[in-house]
């Protein structure tokens, strides 16, 4: 059974100028262990799909249109079954792990109320001692003393490390990660992409992954959805997609990848003649 089927989803946003449809008949499918990507330009619906389907958009704010299932159950027609799959079947990891976490909690604290959450009848010193375990299985340099710092005394690529130990103790069967590493430098980026993929082999968790970096949707994907305007304009394997676009709109994203040139080698170009050795020069 996939752990997520989505069928013609759609979510109309009430805005000041009107109604705008963010995501216009969406369909798509995670099976177990799979990581499926949705790449798009800014603007193009990818957090509002991820935001309807965990039904973290206020019902005053977004109309919820379609079917879709989590683990089999129903998020569309009821809010029922999202709350007991949230932080336990489904986890999210943030855009942005700078605002993600409260600045006044220590990083303990939040995460022992985290995993507290996700395993009921877990004492305080459980909860702390497997606090610890997850930030050494994210690779978190000095664990102990991370627990006992705020937020602020922490990197940008430290705390997402952090929010991906919280995901991770929910045990969940979806992680569903929107941007994971935009708000990151780019050797940042890599370690954490690489602990997205290490978590994976370990665990067998399904990742629906959000970007507009067509980079990282090649190195984690099995495949992809292009997303532009509220719709998916095209989708396949990974591999297919990029080497055989199909839709203008996933051209222009290839064509936006930056490509290397032949490394010229230094020694080989001719050096330029010293400046003060230049005619008229002083
Ligand atoms: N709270 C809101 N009020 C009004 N319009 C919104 C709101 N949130 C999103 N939108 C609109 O919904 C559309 C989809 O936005 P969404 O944030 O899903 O795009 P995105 O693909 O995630 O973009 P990005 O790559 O910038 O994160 C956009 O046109 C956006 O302007
Ligand atoms: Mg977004």
């Amino acid at each position: 059974m996939a752990v997520l089927d989505v069928r013609d989803l759609t979510v109309d946003l009430m805005t000041g100028a009107g109604v705008l449809r963010a995501v216009d008949g969406v369909s798509f499918t995670i099976e177990p262990g799979e990581t499926v990507t949705i790449i798009g330009e800014s603007g193009s619906g990818k957090s509002t799909t991820a935001m309807a389907l965990l039904r973290l958009l206020p019902d005053d704010l977004a109309v919820l249109g379609g079917h879709a299932e989590i683990a089999g159950r129903d998020v569309i027609g009821t809010r029922r079954h999202i709350t007991a799959l949230r932080g336990r079947t489904v986890a999210l990891i943030p855009q942005d792990p700078m605002t993600a976490l409260n600045p006044v909690t220590t990083v303990g604290r939040q995460m022992a109320e985290a995993i507290r959450l996700s395993h009921r009848g877990c004492t305080r010193a459980e909860a702390d001692r497997q606090a610890l375990d997850l930030l050494r299985a994210v690779h978190l340099s000095q664990p102990e003393r991370r627990l006992r710092a705020y937020p602020h005394e922490l990197s940008g690529g430290m705390l997402q490390r952090v929010l991906i130990a919280m995901a991770l103790s929910a045990e969940a069967d979806l992680i569903v990660a929107d941007e994971p590493t935009s708000a990151l430098d780019v050797t940042v980026q890599a370690g954490i992409l690489d602990l997205l993929l290490e978590i994976q082999e370990r665990t067998g968790a399904a990742l629906l992954l959000i970007t507009h970096d067509l980079g990282v949707a090649r190195l984690m994907s099995d495949r992809v959805h292009v997303m532009q305007s509220g719709r998916f304009v095209e989708g396949g394997e990974v591999e297919d997609v990029i080497d055989r676009p199909t839709h203008p709109y996933t051209r222009k994203l290839l064509d936006a990848l930056p490509k290397l040139g032949p490394w010229q080698d230094p020694a080989a170009v001719p050096a330029e003649p010293p400046q003060l050795m230049k005619e008229g020069a002083v």
